[in-house]
């Protein structure tokens, strides 16, 4: 039978990986996957995470199975990190959560539940959008619509086109937002305009799906979660698949939530029972090491400000990248303004750069960045900066 397979066409973000692997060049950089990397290029694991897995290397008595959806003080852990502990939601459990594998369990989860219970429901996408998102939805059987997003710069937000985009949105449809540091772009709504973001959200009667995977990347984790506070006064219901991925570096653990924000509680429990069913029929339940450390940071005072300080030192960071990257280009006199790098956001730039200019960054200076010219700022550092602004110079 394998036999009659053709090769299937590498992952747009991670089908490179084993390319940049096999370069000889031993200047070059890798600017693909969004991963985070300290000036000395290595991605660490972070200090609160080796004081919590310190601690449970003492204190775990099992490896047992969790619950189909997870533990119950991470998902408490996941809704007061989201909503903060005195939100409504919280308080009057209108929120139910699926501890997942990462970020992309959580959308698969929601996409399977979703379409499940409306075989006939689109979900529209940002264009741009994550290049695994209309994979994962498809996947689950929900068809992908779009609407605009950005403007004819390539690098800055259309607003007009994308309110006039979702008001399109048939009711009971779906539409997919990025809570903050949009991937690929950087380009994020303001909150003002979030707020007409979720009336129209409300008006239009279609569900919101909010991926938030760089909460902490802006401008600071209480800060991130503004744009969902807002959905949170608008709508009734609504869904967020959120990633620890990022925040606590813990890439290949895999730690993710979804969580369901219903009217009342009766409906949370209801919904969730069919997202359990999703799993179970998936992978069954989640890992548990993981969320465990997330639980054992975010439960004691003294390893979350510990935690607070570190996603904070990885924000500054890329801020500080994005600063030089502006200046260093300014330096070489391209004849082209880079400034806009300074006004995305999160650890993604999209450079406008064309599928041919990539290639030539790959195949002439074993620059590595993705196809759709999104650069992961995070993985520049002060001693690769220099290169990649020459070679985007030449490129150009
Ligand atoms: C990215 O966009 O690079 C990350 O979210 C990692 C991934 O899985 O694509």
């Amino acid at each position: 039978m394998f036999e009659l397979f053709d090769t299937a066409p590498p992952d747009s973000i991670l089908g490179l990986a084993g390319a940049f692997r096999k370069d000889e060049n031993s200047e070059k950089i890798n600017l693909m996957v969004g991963v985070f990397k300290n000036e000395q290029g290595r991605t660490p694991v972070l200090d609160c995470v080796k004081a919590a897995e310190r601690r449970l290397l003492e204190s775990e008595d099992t490896k047992g199975y969790l619950g189909i959806d997870g533990a119950p003080e991470y998902v408490r852990a996941v809704q007061e990190l989201l909503f903060t502990p005195e939100h409504d939601i919280v308080q009057q459990r209108r929120a139910a959560t699926v501890q997942t594998p990462g970020g992309t369990g959580a959308l698969r989860v929601a996409a399977d539940l979703m379409h499940g219970k409306f075989p006939t429901a689109k979900i529209w996408c940002s264009k741009p959008t994550w290049g695994n998102h209309p994979k994962v939805f498809a996947a689950a059987g929900l068809e992908v619509a779009w609407y605009r997003y950005l403007d004819d710069t390539g690098v800055g937000l259309d607003f007009d086109a994308m309110l006039a985009g979702l008001n399109q949105v048939p009711a009971g449809d779906i539409v997919c937002l990025h809570a903050c540091c949009h991937n690929p772009t950087g380009v994020d709504p303001s909150l003002e305009q979030w707020r007409r973001i979720a009336s129209v959200v409300k008006e239009r009667g279609v569900l919101a799906l909010v991926d938030f995977a760089y909460q902490g990347f802006a401008d600071g984790i209480r800060e991130d979660a503004a744009a969902l506070a807002i959905l949170a006064d608008a709508l009734p219901e609504f869904l967020v698949c959120n990633s620890f991925s990022k925040n606590f570096g813990l890439y290949g653990e895999r730690v993710g939530g979804l969580t369901i924000v219903a009217p009342h509680a009766a409906a949370a429990q209801a919904a969730l029972s069919h997202a359990k069913a999703c799993v179970r029929s998936n992978y069954s339940n989640p890992p548990r090491h993981g969320g465990a450390i997330v639980t054992t940071i975010l439960q004691d005072d003294a390893l979350r400000a510990q935690w607070e300080q570190e996603v904070a030192a990885m924000r500054t960071r890329i801020a500080d990248m994005r600063t030089l990257i502006v200046g260093t280009m300014a330096e070489l006199n391209v004849g082209r303004d880079f400034s806009f790098i300074q006004k995305q956001r999160g650890m993604f730039s999209y450079t406008g750069l064309t599928p041919l200019q990539v290639d030539q960054l790959r195949s002439e200076w074993s620059i590595y960045i993705v196809g759709d010219g999104r650069i992961n700022i995070a993985g520049v550092t002060p001693s690769n900066v220099r290169r990649l602004c020459k070679g985007i110079a030449a490129v150009l």
